[in-house]
């Protein structure tokens, strides 16, 4: 590897970062980050913090698992690649199909289709309702519903369900089709409702009027995150994804539950929909399924929609759609371990009583720092804090404060992560009590840099 000069003397020369301004990136150039061990990051300057992001909300078990590192090590010596398209598989990815089942057939999910990341999951899942529906004889189904704030990745499908304009209006035209309802988002929504219930329920409403315009037998899918994550940690009232269950079944439409960053225990359960008591009809799930540690993702289908598949005897079930890296060997050795790891620390327990800490140190964070407008979490280790340079007009803190805020965090021990005016984290499952005090500790010096 070069020497550190070289490093920082190239960083963001020849490279154009995901999800900012190429100019901000020279400007301003990125931490190099070059180490980690269990859930603390080491920059090139030897500046260590917790990582209060985890990777970027994928990293859940933590830098340091050795059974997972193992797998990936041994799988490239047995077999470092082999297709999985129609005709030949690989013992590890029969294997982590099997695991994945098993975790979620109590969602109902009982087929595992393998990505290489969460926008392929999602966008595999709007591709596989639409063929569900035409296998069904019922072509018409083509649109798809979402919420606004909803984040389900990059891909053309992904983004036209996205919920949050900045993801969107740089790529228009996108898919036709799609439609947006109000998120349940308490703090700010167009009914003024800060009731959660009565905020589920004017979305609810809004949902069947929806679908009376568009005329239900055109709607593919609805398709929502159980809690939503990159659009500001939205969490619904506990029984909106319940009410959203109920239309679409009253309307014969899908509901993919997005579990790319719900799944594997971050709400405190394995995944996001039994957090809120729902069988989902697909889900997309990636980041936890391997814990960062190698790109997979997967789409996963209940009974109903393989039934439909695996009775066709007229050929139109064959899916035409899948990624080169689909169950790839290494990836599919990593899910295993990954999985093994998840089970047997049951790190869902650890989420739900370290998020409990979070939740209740930021409150008290809260009433000590006025710019502090609304605290979301509560529900497992995510969690996010709004913050306002007016607390009356909830007027959403700038950029360059939020940077002073996020830099000063950092210099205090805990890497942070930016959504707008948002603070968002999504530590590691397997935090420690003590770890989870630096982060509030630093993040009580980065409340004060402005
Ligand atoms: C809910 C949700 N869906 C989809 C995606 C896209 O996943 P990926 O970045 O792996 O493509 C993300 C990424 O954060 C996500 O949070």
């Amino acid at each position: 590897m070069k020497d550190d000069n070289f490093l920082k003397a190239n960083n963001a020369k020849h490279l154009w970062h995901p999800m900012g301004h190429p100019k901000d990136s020279l400007e301003a150039p990125p931490r190099i980050i070059t180490k980690a061990q269990g859930v603390k990051i080491t920059d090139i300057d030897g500046h260590q913090t917790v990582d209060a992001v985890g990777g970027l909300w994928c990293v859940n078990l933590g830098y340091s698992n050795r059974s997972i590192k193992e797998a990936i090590t041994k799988q490239l010596s047995d077999l470092p690649y082999y297709s999985s398209f129609a005709g030949t598989t690989n013992p590890m990815a029969i294997e982590a199909s099997y695991m994945v089942r098993n975790l979620f057939s109590e969602d109902g999910m009982s087929r595992v289709f393998f990505t290489s990341g969460g926008s392929d999951s999602v966008d595999t899942c709007l591709r596989l309702a639409r063929q569900y529906h035409r296998l069904k004889g019922e072509p018409t189904r083509t649109k798809f519903i979402s919420l606004k704030k909803g984040y389900h990745g990059t891909h053309f499908g992904g983004a036209s369900v996205n919920g949050n304009n900045r993801f969107r209006i740089n790529y228009e035209p996108l898919l036709p089709g799609c439609f947006h309802l109000p998120s349940p988002y308490t703090y700010r929504n167009p009914y003024n409702e800060a009731d959660s219930l009565k905020l589920a329920q004017n979305i609810a409403a809004a949902f069947e009027d929806e679908i009376a315009f568009q005329g239900a037998n055109s709607i593919a899918a609805f398709i929502m995150e159980p809690i939503q994550g990159a659009g500001g940690v939205i969490v619904p009232d506990p029984i909106f994804m319940t009410l959203m269950r109920q239309i679409c079944d009253r309307h014969g439409i899908l509901l993919i539950s997005d579990e790319v960053i719900t799944g594997f225990g971050r709400t405190g359960d394995w995944s996001g929909a039994r957090h809120w008591g729902v069988q989902p009809d697909m889900m997309s799930i990636a980041k936890g399924i391997t814990s960062g540690y190698y790109p997979v993702g997967a789409a996963l289908m209940s009974d109903k929609i393989a039934e439909v598949f695996e009775n066709d005897d007229t050929g139109d079930a064959a899916i035409f759609h899948g990624y080169t890296y689909s169950a790839h060997p290494v990836g599919a050795a990593a899910v295993i371990a990954c999985l093994s790891e998840t089970e047997r620390l049951d790190t869902k327990v650890n989420a739900q009583v370290r998020g409990t800490q979070l939740y209740n140190g930021v409150m008290e964070l809260a009433k000590k720092h006025t710019i502090v407008g609304d605290v979301r979490g509560g529900h497992g280790l995510m969690l996010g804090v709004e913050l306002v340079s007016d607390q009356s007009k909830k007027t959403p803190l700038d950029t360059s404060d939020m940077k002073k805020i996020h830099q000063k965090t950092y210099e205090f021990g805990a890497m942070v992560r930016l959504g707008l005016n948002n603070i968002l984290m999504s530590p590691p499952l397997t935090i420690s009590e003590n770890e989870v005090n630096q982060i509030l500790g630093a993040l009580d010096e980065g409340l004060t840099a402005i």
